[in-house]
């Protein structure tokens, strides 16, 4: 295929792209929707087409979630142990036995029932902020936020949340394209780690158990001790992660497009459509991957059986052949069908409580604060492909402390 992009895997590991990918993604997509590459060391088809998206979203038999890690590895061995039982990682049966035991916990209804809960502590660390006049959204506010929720839900100490926040940059650091064989040692170490720790607070559960999503999974017969061990840290890495990215990238998209933080003051009705909007616009997860298990076709591109696929959501999120003006960021965008949290059968089981906490949090913000305004002229973001996430994103921010 002839291509006028010089060095994509160069391009990909560019300070500029860390910054601000999109410009990559519109180059891509106008060379192909699915365009054959490598960023990094990683050749594969680089997906950037929405109706491409779907069409191997849809297409589950053919195209397959693998975990990152090689099946044979002897060197990452605890690290792949744990990632081969995860759930985002099977297919077929197995998959769909696993989200069915875990799923139910994570039903739009069961969510609301977490609401009072949110409130609270949202207007809690608020206060706290309030008093230092300046915060830092990410390390302030949205990741102890989304911290203290999934430990509720779950039944983990919140006192550990220090140690699930590294654990959870470290893991993601292991799937993300940009990892490095110093991510994958530090994985593997902590992957032993982890697996101390929800060993014994399973054991403990076991004894006690207690009204938690763990002590209920531990009762269910259709899950083996290593899934269970693997869910454990798979929901405390995606509860600690990607929804801290989504709290932070909606309050500086808000900020940094005064007409819409204006109209969602205004019409605090239209705090749904600026979080699909920041879903759509700065998607927390930048990027899937499938592999193709047969030769198919997609587009006139002839993909061969083992060939890797990564699905820019970031990129398809921002398809003009899907949305208007796909760069303006427009809180009140009708028929917002972001493919933010996958499609198909890998959904993303957190989608409704990653919502209301985001939604909950950004209300009560805008509510509160008297004073709000960027510290900074530009934030910086972590150097992730795979994920939007702001290495931090300071705020003056003042209000009256009513409780
Ligand atoms: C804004 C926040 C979030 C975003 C953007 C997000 C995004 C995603 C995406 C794109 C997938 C699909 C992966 C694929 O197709 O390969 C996914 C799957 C998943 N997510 Fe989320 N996620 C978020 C929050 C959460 C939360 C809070 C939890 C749970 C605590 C969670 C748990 C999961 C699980 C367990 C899967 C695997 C589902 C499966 O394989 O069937 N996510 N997420």
């Amino acid at each position: 295929m002839a291509t006028n992009i010089q060095q994509p895997s160069h391009v990909f590991a560019s300070a500029a792209f860390f910054q601000n990918p999109y410009p990559l993604y519109e180059q891509l997509r106008a060379e192909s929707p699915i365009y054959k590459g490598s960023a990094f060391k990683y050749p594969g088809w680089y997906v950037t087409g929405y109706d491409e998206a779907v069409a191997i979203f849809k297409n589950k038999a053919v195209f397959q979630n693998r975990m990152p890690l090689p099946e044979t590895t002897k060197r990452y061995e605890r690290l792949r142990k744990l990632q081969q039982e995860m759930m985002l990682f099977k297919n077929a049966y197995d998959h769909k036995r696993l989200r069915g035991l875990v799923g139910k916990a994570f039903h739009a209804q069961m969510i609301e029932e977490y609401r009072p809960y949110i409130e609270e502590t949202v207007h809690e660390l608020l206060d706290e902020i309030s008093r230092k006049k300046q915060m830092d959204v990410v390390m302030d506010f949205a990741f102890p936020l989304a911290s203290l929720v999934i430990a509720k839900i779950l039944g983990v100490p919140r006192k550990d949340q220090e140690r699930f926040r590294a654990w959870a940059m470290c893991f993601i650091q292991t799937i993300d394209l940009t990892r490095s064989r110093e991510d994958m040692m530090q994985g593997n170490k902590q992957a032993a780690l982890l697996g101390h720790y929800f060993q014994s607070l399973i054991a403990e559960k076991r004894q006690t158990p207690q009204d938690d999503l763990i002590s209920r999974l531990i009762d269910e017969e259709e899950i083996s001790d290593e899934e269970l061990l693997a869910t454990c840290v798979l929901l405390v890495i995606a509860g600690h992660e990607t929804t801290v990215n989504l709290i932070s990238n909606a309050v500086l998209s808000l900020l940094q497009h005064e007409s819409q933080l204006l109209l969602l003051k205004k019409d605090p009705t239209f705090i749904r459509g600026a979080i699909e909007e920041t879903l759509r616009f700065e998607s927390p997860t930048q990027m899937v991957a499938r592999v193709a298990v047969s030769d198919i076709e997609v587009n006139g591109n002839h993909i061969k059986e083992g060939a890797q696929l990564y699905v820019l959501l970031g990129a398809v999120n921002r398809d003009p052949a899907k949305f208007s003006e796909p760069h303006q960021f427009d809180i009140a965008r009708t028929s917002n069908h972001h493919l933010a949290f996958g499609y198909g059968s890998h959904f993303c089981i957190g989608a409704a409580l990653a919502r209301v906490e985001a939604e909950v949090a950004v209300q009560v913000l805008l509510e509160k604060a008297d004073q709000l305004e960027l510290a900074t002229a530009e934030p910086r973001w972590r150097r992730l492909i795979g994920f939007r996430a702001l290495e931090s994103c300071p705020l003056y921010f003042e209000h009256t402390i009513t409780k």
